[in-house]
């Protein structure tokens, strides 16, 4: 790795500015070094006024996604040396308004998100706790999609959701999934008909940006494709 690094930092002040625009700092290097480091360094010791969101540090919480050298990240948890160049550029995610700096409004993709209603109601007739056991069938289909952190990094790689603001989403579409196949859900067809909809699953090209960026490793494409499968067997009486 090199002593320092170029990095450019995409500025916006509503307040106070008219328009965006980039200023450039030098940042020095050292092992280990997070993107996370790099912001840090500059708010703390070359432009105090830099606004930014983090807060786990551990890739947990899902706060600290932003858009670096052309691609949706979370800051906290992509090593400097992976970008492999000593220019950075840093920017908000892309798909959402900008309140300040790097920092995003994420009420839209939370309105989203509260649309399929994103926890589980339970079906009176079953006694709590059901044991759905770890190496079942029925969990295994979606194990790999519930590590969801919300970080809106798959929203934001999303051409769907550019140019269509209705349009639910990966994120919530992959949560919706998570819990229609869950069979002890009392609410799946109402969670079905909020997904059945052109601003829902048949919105998705299926052109796996949002997998390509996920920090989880979900494909919610996949989700999308077996919601998509699913509503039309509901429709067929097929399944329930
Ligand atoms: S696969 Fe679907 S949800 Fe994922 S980025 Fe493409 S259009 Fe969006
Ligand atoms: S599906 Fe992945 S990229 Fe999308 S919000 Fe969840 S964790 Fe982030
Ligand atoms: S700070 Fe929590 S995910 Fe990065």
């Amino acid at each position: 790795m090199p002593d320092s690094l170029h990095v450019k930092v995409f500025r916006f002040n509503p307040d106070r500015d008219v328009e965006p625009r980039f200023d450039n700092f030098e940042v020095p290097v050292f092992d280990n070094m997070a993107l996370l480091d790099v912001v840090m360094h500059i708010q703390n010791c070359l432009d105090r006024s830099l606004s930014f969101r983090f807060s786990c540090r551990i890739g947990m919480c899902g706060s600290c996604a932003m858009y670096v050298n052309g691609r949706a990240r979370l800051v906290c948890r992509t090593q400097v040396s992976s970008l492999r160049t000593q220019d950075i550029t840093i920017m908000p995610l892309p798909n959402f308004p900008i309140i300040r700096d790097l920092v995003v409004d994420m009420a839209p993709f939370f309105e989203k998100w509260k649309k399929i209603k994103p926890y589980y109601v339970s079906n009176k007739e079953i006694s709590e706790p059901v044991v759905v056991r770890p190496g079942s069938g029925e969990r295994e289909i979606i194990d790999d999609m519930l590590d969801c952190i919300t970080c809106g990094c798959c929203y934001s790689a999303c051409s769907m959701v550019a140019t269509n603001s209705e349009y639910l989403g990966p994120a919530a579409l992959n949560r919706a999934y998570t819990l229609i196949a869950d069979k002890r859900d009392a609410i799946r067809v109402e969670r079905l008909k909020t997904v059945d909809r052109s601003y829902g699953v048949w919105r998705c090209h299926t052109q796996f940006n949002c997998a390509e960026v996920c920090p989880k490793n979900i494909v919610p494409t996949r989700s999308i494709q077996n919601l998509k499968r699913r509503c039309v067997l509901h429709k067929f009486g097929i399944v329930k």
